[in-house]
């Protein structure tokens, strides 16, 4: 009833062993219990950021590097990496047996104890993290390091107000939600928010009213830092810890920063002893054709916090990296941040194995090489479908932004809503097997990096048809 298991492209299974047990946990879900499945987590459980009727699950029965299938054995392309987190393709076995080993040698130890695969995952992670970030905070994901790295910057500072962008995910905390911009902060500001945020526009070449034609990359740059100098000004600078700042902004549109920008932004927070923090959570660990996605602008922030990639989500696990400046600092002075779970062992398991997987499989330079054929499809879709408007991309990190004009830019989508066209296209994604994100009018493209040509190639024949209904919703 199910196809055979799908061999891993970039990273080939280890053993007849391994593919044994993939084919036996898959034909072990039968339709019925699938279905069961759904009926019992629409009873019981509470999904992210829905309304919960309105929720349609796909049934995850099975998995194995950018695929998954579900309980029907209809198989998926994973062209968003879940929530852009499976870096090494799903199922590994190296980071699967990572996790057992480390099971059976330690589960848990407190958050205060010396362990093993601590030791090693601090000096595994400072090999590739930019410049001398090199000494790390463990948290459960995305949220929690930024949390962190909110106290860390005030606690280092004195100062209280931070900076950030209108077209930004920080995450779902409190604090993090706070300095997150897009409509999932609405409701939780009805709490009364967070005193001292300060929001900036982006650098979004394709819709900044500070951009026009014929401005080179550089140019929008220095008017982009400009406008945050004189934000900075009349806060005050001495008032400002920190500005945080997705290096690539990911779910709010991806948007790599134009050239000259993060470098303009590091002197203009340097002049003013304000700390930068790179949010990597999405764009780090290859995700960008580097290890960590400012490295490809080279530019040190003063913190950076990442997860997702680090252990291809397979254990939850966030780290907020800080340069030696920030973490002597705590040398003396509290440290006040801390988690029952922090430096779980089970979570530095899977990272280390993950870590050593990206190198083994030269998984950033796949995502590299694979990011120009990306890019080569993105602008074969932008040549084709008068419906794409943009494409942006830096690694296997990218994004078509659907118009309902190319002149007036209409986006296909307003902000925060939906439009038939996209829901058509996505019952047909989903219909020929690729799993996409497509958010308001962003469909994103952001495939695990070990995924290979011929596979991009196929997702993207789907893809291009898929296109197809949303050019019918095009007004000349
Ligand atoms: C840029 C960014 N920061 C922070 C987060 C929050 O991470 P988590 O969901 O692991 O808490 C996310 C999650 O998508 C993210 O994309």
């Amino acid at each position: 009833m199910f196809k055979t298991a799908a061999s891993r492209c970039g990273a080939s299974l280890s053993s007849n062993k391994t593919i044994r047990r993939v084919s036996r946990a898959f034909s072990a879900v039968s339709e019925e219990e699938g279905q069961a499945w759904i009926d019992s987590c629409h009873k019981h459980t509470i999904w992210s950021w829905s309304a919960q009727k309105s929720v349609d699950p796909i049934v995850m029965a099975k998995a194995d590097g950018i695929y998954f299938w579900d309980h029907t054995g209809k198989r998926y392309t994973d062209m968003n990496s879940q929530l852009m987190c499976s870096n090494v393709g799903h199922q590994h076995p190296k980071v699967i047996q990572a996790i057992k080993d480390q099971a059976d040698e330690l589960c848990y130890a407190g958050p205060s104890m010396a362990t093993r695969v601590r030791a090693e995952f601090g000096p595994a992670l400072a090999k590739h993290t930019p410049g001398d970030l090199n000494k790390f905070f463990f948290t459960l994901g995305g949220s929690e390091a930024n949390e962190n790295a909110i106290k860390a910057a005030r606690m280092v500072t004195g100062r209280q107000k931070i900076i950030v962008r209108y077209k930004a995910y920080h995450g779902a905390t409190h604090g993090s939600m706070m300095l997150t911009s897009d409509p999932r902060r609405w409701p939780a500001e009805k709490s009364g928010g967070m005193a001292g945020v300060i929001r900036v526009f982006d650098p979004y070449m394709y819709r900044s009213l500070l951009h026009h034609d014929g401005m080179t990359e550089e140019e929008f740059s220095a008017k982009c830092v400009a406008q945050l100098e004189e934000t900075i000004i009349y806060e005050g600078p001495n008032n400002i810890a920190a500005m945080f700042l997705e290096t690539v902004t990911g779910t709010n549109g991806l948007i790599p920063p134009p050239r000259g920008y993060l470098k303009g932004v590091r002197e203009v927070l340097s002049k003013y002893a304000i700390l930068m923090v790179c949010d990597e959570v999405m764009a780090g660990v290859g995700r960008c054709g580097e290890w960590f996605a400012c490295q490809a602008y080279d530019v040190v922030p003063d913190m950076l916090t990442t997860a997702k990639g680090v252990t291809s989500a397979y254990m939850p696990l966030g780290v907020l990296a800080m340069r030696p400046e920030i973490a002597t600092a705590f040398d003396s002075q509290v440290f006040s941040g801390g988690l029952t779970y922090s430096g779980h062992p089970m979570c530095l398991a899977a990272g280390l194995a993950t870590i050593k997987v990206v190198e083994e499989e030269n998984l950033v330079e796949n995502s590299r090489n694979m990011g120009v054929i990306l890019r080569e499809h993105h602008k074969k879709m932008k040549e084709k479908h008068p419906c794409v408007g943009d494409i942006r991309s830096i690694g296997l990190f990218g994004a078509m932004e659907l118009v309902k004009n190319r002149t007036t830019k209409e986006p296909l989508a307003p902000y925060n809503s939906s439009h038939p066209a996209i829901a058509e296209m996505n019952k047909f994604l989903k219909e020929k097997g690729i799993y996409a994100f497509v958010a308001w009018n962003i469909f994103h493209t952001n495939p695990p990096l070990m995924i290979n040509k011929d596979q991009l190639d196929e997702a993207f024949e789907v893809i291009d048809d898929a296109l197809l209904i949303c050019d019918a919703a095009y007004e000349e």
